[in-house]
Protein backbone atom coordinates (compact mmCIF):
# COMPACT_ATOMS: atom_id res chain seq x y z
CA UNK A 1 0.00 0.00 0.00
CA UNK A 2 1.22 3.43 -0.57
CA UNK A 3 2.80 5.49 2.04
CA UNK A 4 0.56 7.84 3.47
CA UNK A 5 2.39 11.77 3.14
CA UNK A 6 1.44 13.50 5.99
CA UNK A 7 2.39 17.47 6.68
CA UNK A 8 2.64 18.60 10.30
CA UNK A 9 1.80 22.24 10.68
CA UNK A 10 3.16 23.13 14.40
CA UNK A 11 3.71 26.51 16.41
CA UNK A 12 5.65 25.48 19.51
CA UNK A 13 6.71 22.21 20.89
CA UNK A 14 5.92 19.48 18.99
CA UNK A 15 5.17 17.03 21.10
CA UNK A 16 2.69 15.68 19.18
CA UNK A 17 4.66 15.75 15.98
CA UNK A 18 7.35 13.90 18.28
CA UNK A 19 4.77 10.96 18.69
CA UNK A 20 3.82 11.23 14.79
CA UNK A 21 7.18 10.76 13.78
CA UNK A 22 7.95 7.62 16.65
CA UNK A 23 5.32 6.03 15.42
CA UNK A 24 6.27 6.24 11.91
CA UNK A 25 9.75 5.21 12.58
CA UNK A 26 8.48 1.81 14.72
CA UNK A 27 6.60 0.86 11.64
CA UNK A 28 2.95 1.73 13.02
CA UNK A 29 1.85 4.48 10.69
CA UNK A 30 2.58 3.47 6.97
CA UNK A 31 3.33 7.25 6.21
CA UNK A 32 6.03 9.68 5.70
CA UNK A 33 6.21 13.09 6.90
CA UNK A 34 7.02 15.28 3.87
CA UNK A 35 7.41 18.80 5.72
CA UNK A 36 6.68 20.46 9.02
CA UNK A 37 5.62 23.86 8.94
CA UNK A 38 5.09 26.21 11.66
CA UNK A 39 3.87 29.63 11.66
CA UNK A 40 6.69 30.63 14.42
CA UNK A 41 10.35 30.63 13.61
CA UNK A 42 11.13 29.41 17.14
CA UNK A 43 9.49 26.60 17.97
CA UNK A 44 10.85 23.59 19.44
CA UNK A 45 9.31 21.41 16.97
CA UNK A 46 11.52 22.82 13.92
CA UNK A 47 14.34 21.19 16.42
CA UNK A 48 12.38 17.60 15.79
CA UNK A 49 12.40 17.25 12.66
CA UNK A 50 15.53 18.70 11.96
CA UNK A 51 16.76 15.40 14.31
CA UNK A 52 14.85 13.46 12.05
CA UNK A 53 15.88 15.02 8.76
CA UNK A 54 12.62 15.75 7.81
CA UNK A 55 12.14 19.37 5.66
CA UNK A 56 10.85 22.11 8.09
CA UNK A 57 9.82 25.67 7.01
CA UNK A 58 8.47 28.25 8.45
CA UNK A 59 5.79 30.80 7.37
CA UNK A 60 5.18 33.63 9.69
CA UNK A 61 2.00 35.40 9.94
CA UNK A 62 4.29 38.30 11.14
CA UNK A 63 5.70 38.52 8.01
CA UNK A 64 2.32 39.34 5.91
CA UNK A 65 0.50 42.43 6.17
CA UNK A 66 -3.17 40.45 6.08
CA UNK A 67 -4.74 36.62 7.70
CA UNK A 68 -5.77 36.84 3.80
CA UNK A 69 -1.49 36.07 2.40
CA UNK A 70 -0.76 34.19 5.26
CA UNK A 71 -3.28 31.63 3.85
CA UNK A 72 -2.25 32.35 0.29
CA UNK A 73 1.51 31.40 1.22
CA UNK A 74 0.70 28.87 3.16
CA UNK A 75 -1.91 27.47 0.37
CA UNK A 76 0.42 27.57 -2.18
CA UNK A 77 3.01 25.67 -0.41
CA UNK A 78 0.77 23.05 0.85
CA UNK A 79 -0.31 22.82 -2.78
CA UNK A 80 3.23 22.04 -3.91
CA UNK A 81 3.70 19.62 -1.74
CA UNK A 82 0.18 18.14 -2.07
CA UNK A 83 0.19 15.59 0.93
CA UNK A 84 -2.74 13.10 1.60
CA UNK A 85 -3.25 14.73 5.09
CA UNK A 86 -2.47 17.95 6.80
CA UNK A 87 -2.24 17.73 10.69
CA UNK A 88 -2.59 20.41 12.43
CA UNK A 89 -0.79 19.66 16.02
CA UNK A 90 -0.56 22.38 18.08
CA UNK A 91 -0.88 25.46 15.46
CA UNK A 92 -2.77 28.00 17.40
CA UNK A 93 -3.70 29.80 13.80
CA UNK A 94 -7.07 30.40 12.79
CA UNK A 95 -7.43 29.28 8.80
CA UNK A 96 -9.48 30.61 6.81
CA UNK A 97 -11.91 29.13 4.63
CA UNK A 98 -10.55 29.71 1.31
CA UNK A 99 -7.46 27.02 2.46
CA UNK A 100 -9.75 24.78 4.52
CA UNK A 101 -11.98 24.61 1.17
CA UNK A 102 -8.63 24.02 -1.30
CA UNK A 103 -7.97 20.79 1.28
CA UNK A 104 -11.68 19.61 2.09
CA UNK A 105 -11.90 17.33 4.51
CA UNK A 106 -8.08 16.77 4.30
CA UNK A 107 -7.22 18.78 7.34
CA UNK A 108 -7.22 17.39 11.03
CA UNK A 109 -7.12 18.80 14.40
CA UNK A 110 -6.35 18.23 17.33
CA UNK A 111 -8.52 19.88 20.58
CA UNK A 112 -7.71 19.94 24.37
CA UNK A 113 -11.36 19.20 24.91
CA UNK A 114 -14.21 16.86 24.48
CA UNK A 115 -16.21 18.19 21.56
CA UNK A 116 -18.47 19.64 20.88
CA UNK A 117 -17.89 21.34 24.66
CA UNK A 118 -15.24 23.74 25.36
CA UNK A 119 -14.43 24.57 21.99
CA UNK A 120 -12.16 27.66 21.53
CA UNK A 121 -9.11 28.55 24.09
CA UNK A 122 -8.21 27.85 27.76
CA UNK A 123 -10.41 24.73 27.54
CA UNK A 124 -8.66 23.45 31.32
CA UNK A 125 -9.12 26.72 33.32
CA UNK A 126 -12.77 26.68 31.98
CA UNK A 127 -13.31 23.21 32.79
CA UNK A 128 -11.66 23.40 36.16
CA UNK A 129 -14.09 26.49 36.74
CA UNK A 130 -17.31 24.84 36.01
CA UNK A 131 -16.43 21.61 38.14
CA UNK A 132 -16.23 19.60 36.00
CA UNK A 133 -15.40 15.50 36.59
CA UNK A 134 -13.98 14.91 33.04
CA UNK A 135 -12.50 16.46 29.97
CA UNK A 136 -10.21 15.07 27.43
CA UNK A 137 -8.79 14.87 23.78
CA UNK A 138 -11.02 15.47 20.12
CA UNK A 139 -9.25 14.95 16.99
CA UNK A 140 -11.72 16.30 14.17
CA UNK A 141 -11.83 17.45 10.60
CA UNK A 142 -10.76 21.20 10.20
CA UNK A 143 -14.04 22.70 8.67
CA UNK A 144 -14.80 26.83 8.80
CA UNK A 145 -15.95 26.60 11.49
CA UNK A 146 -13.92 27.14 14.59
CA UNK A 147 -13.46 23.03 16.73
CA UNK A 148 -17.11 22.33 14.94
CA UNK A 149 -15.96 19.71 12.01
CA UNK A 150 -16.83 16.31 12.21
CA UNK A 151 -15.31 14.20 15.63
CA UNK A 152 -12.89 10.90 14.80
CA UNK A 153 -11.99 9.86 17.92
CA UNK A 154 -12.47 11.17 21.56
CA UNK A 155 -9.95 10.31 24.41
CA UNK A 156 -11.31 11.25 28.20
CA UNK A 157 -10.00 11.22 31.91
CA UNK A 158 -11.44 12.33 34.98
CA UNK A 159 -10.96 15.40 36.69
CA UNK A 160 -10.26 15.37 40.70
CA UNK A 161 -10.75 17.78 42.74
CA UNK A 162 -7.06 19.56 43.64
CA UNK A 163 -6.62 19.09 39.58
CA UNK A 164 -4.58 21.82 38.42
CA UNK A 165 -4.33 23.07 34.94
CA UNK A 166 -1.00 21.58 34.69
CA UNK A 167 -2.19 17.94 35.48
CA UNK A 168 -5.14 18.47 33.11
CA UNK A 169 -2.52 19.17 30.42
CA UNK A 170 -0.27 16.13 31.50
CA UNK A 171 -3.12 14.05 31.82
CA UNK A 172 -4.16 15.62 28.00
CA UNK A 173 -0.82 14.65 26.05
CA UNK A 174 -0.47 11.22 27.45
CA UNK A 175 -3.52 10.50 25.50
CA UNK A 176 -2.85 12.97 22.83
CA UNK A 177 0.70 10.93 21.98
CA UNK A 178 -1.54 7.59 21.51
CA UNK A 179 -4.21 9.57 19.40
CA UNK A 180 -2.68 11.19 16.40
CA UNK A 181 -0.26 7.84 15.67
CA UNK A 182 -3.70 5.90 15.87
CA UNK A 183 -5.58 7.96 13.66
CA UNK A 184 -2.91 8.08 11.26
CA UNK A 185 -1.84 4.27 11.59
CA UNK A 186 -6.26 3.75 10.33
CA UNK A 187 -5.94 6.49 7.40
CA UNK A 188 -2.49 4.35 6.41
CA UNK A 189 -4.17 0.97 6.73
CA UNK A 190 -7.66 2.29 5.12
CA UNK A 191 -9.64 1.47 7.99
CA UNK A 192 -10.01 4.78 8.24
CA UNK A 193 -11.67 6.99 4.82
CA UNK A 194 -12.94 10.30 4.70
CA UNK A 195 -15.22 10.87 1.68
CA UNK A 196 -16.73 13.92 0.50
CA UNK A 197 -19.87 12.90 2.16
CA UNK A 198 -18.92 10.55 5.06
CA UNK A 199 -16.72 9.20 7.36
CA UNK A 200 -15.82 5.01 6.77
CA UNK A 201 -14.16 3.16 9.89
CA UNK A 202 -13.47 -0.37 8.94
CA UNK A 203 -16.41 -0.34 6.37
CA UNK A 204 -19.07 1.13 8.28
CA UNK A 205 -20.28 5.02 8.21
CA UNK A 206 -18.78 6.41 11.44
CA UNK A 207 -22.47 8.18 12.84
CA UNK A 208 -20.55 9.09 16.14
CA UNK A 209 -17.01 9.63 17.58
CA UNK A 210 -14.50 6.48 18.04
CA UNK A 211 -14.32 6.32 22.15
CA UNK A 212 -9.91 5.78 22.34
CA UNK A 213 -9.71 2.54 24.54
CA UNK A 214 -8.60 3.23 28.35
CA UNK A 215 -5.33 1.87 29.43
C1 LIG B 1 -1.72 20.23 22.31
O1 LIG B 1 -1.99 19.90 23.63
C2 LIG B 1 -3.01 20.51 21.54
O2 LIG B 1 -4.11 19.87 22.09
C3 LIG B 1 -3.13 22.00 21.67
O3 LIG B 1 -1.82 22.48 21.62
C4 LIG B 1 -0.95 21.54 22.23
C5 LIG B 1 0.31 21.43 21.43
O4 LIG B 1 1.25 20.62 22.05
N1 LIG B 1 -3.93 22.52 20.60
C6 LIG B 1 -4.81 23.51 20.73
O5 LIG B 1 -5.00 24.07 21.79
C7 LIG B 1 -5.54 23.89 19.46
N2 LIG B 1 -6.61 24.78 19.75
P1 LIG B 1 2.54 20.11 21.30
O6 LIG B 1 3.14 21.33 20.59
O7 LIG B 1 3.45 19.62 22.37
O8 LIG B 1 2.14 19.06 20.33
Amino acid sequence: MKKLSIIVLISGNGSNLQSIIDAIESGQINGQITAVISNQADAYGLERAKKHNIDQRVISHKDFTSRENFDLALTEALTHLDPDIIVLAGFMRVLGSALIQAFDRRILNIHPSLLPNYKGLNTFQRAIDNQESEHGVSIHIVTSELDNGPVIVRGRYSILTDDKISDLQAKGHQLEHRMYPQVLQWLSQGDLKINADAIMFQGKLLESSIELENR
